[in-house]
């Protein structure tokens, strides 16, 4: 069984993600840290994120399996992988990859922005999770304050509407829903009800 989970930043994918595959015993990869990866990567060289030439070197040469999560988070890397992943052969270099993953015998969890409609269009079960924009700020602004960091809200949304507006807006695997993904709108929903609708919408589809 595959589960696609597809949504804009901070929609709750991927926490989402995560119950479902404790939930079905499955394993679970984040995408967005691919992204981040080469981000970091090109960071780190001092090269502009830009560099075509240089992110897909970066791309091609990452070490997948061991990718070191806590250098990828924050608000600054989410910014940056979504330049980088706007250079389509960037995208293309990752490709192979996440398949594999995918086609683990006993299936997986994944999670991003194009899993439905590029990654595994086969997918068992494919869903697509929003919220408004506002409220996705809300749940980023209190996450950052519990972790110390005291951003304004009002940046943390200009934030959002910036990512948002470059992830649907590329040419290469925009940000969108697959025609036959479950859309599940959270702007209204704690993580326990979205869960749930989750759980419904795969017990369904299976
Ligand atoms: O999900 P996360 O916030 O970690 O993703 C960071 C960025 O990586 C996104 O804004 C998006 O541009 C890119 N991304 C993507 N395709 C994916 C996962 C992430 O383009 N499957």
């Amino acid at each position: 069984m595959i589960i696609a989970i597809d949504g804009p930043a901070a929609s709750g994918k991927g926490t989402l993600a995560k119950r479902l595959a404790v939930h079905y015993g499955l394993p679970h990869l984040d995408t967005g840290l691919l992204y981040r990866a080469v981000a970091r990567t090109l960071l780190d060289q001092g090269s502009p994120l830009d560099d075509e030439a240089l992110a897909v070197k970066a791309a091609q040469s990452l070490d997948l399996g061991h990718l070191d999560e806590s250098r990828l988070r924050g608000r600054e890397m989410g910014e940056a992988a979504s330049v980088v992943a706007a250079i389509p052969p960037v995208r293309a270099a990752l490709v192979a990859w996440q398949r594999q993953f995918a086609s683990r015998p006993e299936g997986a969890v994944l999670d991003g922005r194009d899993i439905g409609t590029v990654i595994c269009p086969d997918a068992t079960v494919k869903i697509f999770v929003t919220a408004s924009a506002e409220e996705r700020a809300r749940r980023r602004h209190r996450e950052l304050a519990g972790r110390g960091e005291t951003t304004p809200y009002e940046e943390v949304l200009a934030d959002i509407r910036k990512r948002d507006a470059r992830d649907s807006g590329r040419t290469t695997a925009p940000l969108v829903a697959a025609h036959d993904a479950r859309l599940l709108d959270t702007t209204n929903l704690g993580i326990e009800q979205a869960f749930q609708a989750a759980v419904a919408h795969v017990e369904a589809a299976r």
